[in-house]
């Protein structure tokens, strides 16, 4: 007799190929209308559920994982961080976690240099005065932005990314300059990830600050006060620390560039990553290590 097909519960909307190929496969339950799950709808979907394919959008904490049906063995999760899960406590409890990278690392670089583009030479700003009909005409000292060519890159994070902005940076006449954190103790790493206040005032007054990795890298109070008050340049930010909401201090401000989450947004990198996902689950429930596994450590 066949056996049963696992259940796949899918919390957000995916490409559309993705879905019919997840159904064809599995017994899925997708998220038609792509309204996110409450906490509450996502532990009663994991008291039942063989696969939970989440998204940055959720967060599979502790007491989530804690309460899942004794099923719930693989969470494949749509995209490349892993910070809304609660990896420690899926290990406890046997639960495999993958993710899907190297997938999104061109299209976030292409992003990432976008706001690198678009802060520098005023390019929101531009097409804010021309909608609102208050563009004049030329005029040799309007909107001087600052020239890119020739200027220092600090990089933080030289991974997959990283590397892939560092070359289109090259292009660009930039020198390139890095941190990476695996070169650091835990602690220290900790530390130096994250911009406070501290480390934003070693930064010189004619610098910019570009984030598409996490808000939470960020202290967003301290970066618009020093947006405001001229000590940084300018931001071109694509996450933020409490997604979906943004810092109403942020949104005052001209000097900065503000998307939604719009790193990784192509269709093709949608439907590669959605594929990964498929691959993921489909050597899992097979019996195999699926090739995405997100170690504890890796993190
Ligand atoms: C994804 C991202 O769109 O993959 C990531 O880590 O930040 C985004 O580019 C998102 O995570 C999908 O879950």
């Amino acid at each position: 007799m066949a056996q049963p097909k696992p259940l796949v519960v899918v919390t957000r909307k995916l490409p559309d190929v993705i879905e019919t190929r997840l159904m064809e496969l599995f017994e899925t339950r997708l998220n038609r209308d792509d309204r996110p799950m409450s906490q509450a709808e996502i532990a009663e979907s994991v008291k039942t559920a063989d696969v939970l394919v989440p998204t940055v959008t959720d967060q599979i904490d502790k007491a989530i994982l804690t309460n899942a049906g004794p099923r719930l063995k693989l969470i494949a999760s749509f995209g490349t961080g892993v910070d809304h899960i609660d990896l420690a406590t899926a290990r406890q409890r046997g639960i495999s976690v993958t993710n899907t990278p190297g997938v999104l690392t061109e299209d976030t670089a292409d992003m990432t240099m976008a706001h690198m583009l678009a802060v520098p030479r005023r390019l929101t700003e531009g097409e804010r005065v021309i909608r609102s009909g208050k563009w004049e005409g030329w005029g040799p000292t309007m909107m001087l932005g600052h020239r890119i060519w020739g200027k220092r890159l600090g990089i933080i994070g030289m991974g997959r990314i990283g590397q892939a902005v560092a070359k289109r940076a090259m292009g660009f006449g930039l020198s390139i300059h890095y941190h990476n954190r695996r070169r650091v103790h835990k602690d220290i790493e900790a530390e130096l990830e994250v911009l406070n206040a501290r480390r934003l005032d070693l930064m010189k007054a004619t610098s910019y600050i570009v984030n598409t990795s996490r808000g939470e890298v960020i202290d967003e109070n301290a970066l618009a006060r020093k947006l405001g008050s001229g000590q940084i340049s300018g931001a071109g930010l694509d996450v933020f620390e409490h997604e979906p909401a943004v810092n109403p201090k942020l949104m005052e401000l001209d000097n900065v560039v503000l998307l939604p989450h719009m790193g990784s947004a192509t269709l093709e990198g949608r439907v590669d990553m959605g594929e990964k996902v498929i691959i993921n689950i489909k050597t899992f429930v097979d019996g195999h290590t699926p090739p995405d596994r997100v170690l504890e450590t890796m993190f």
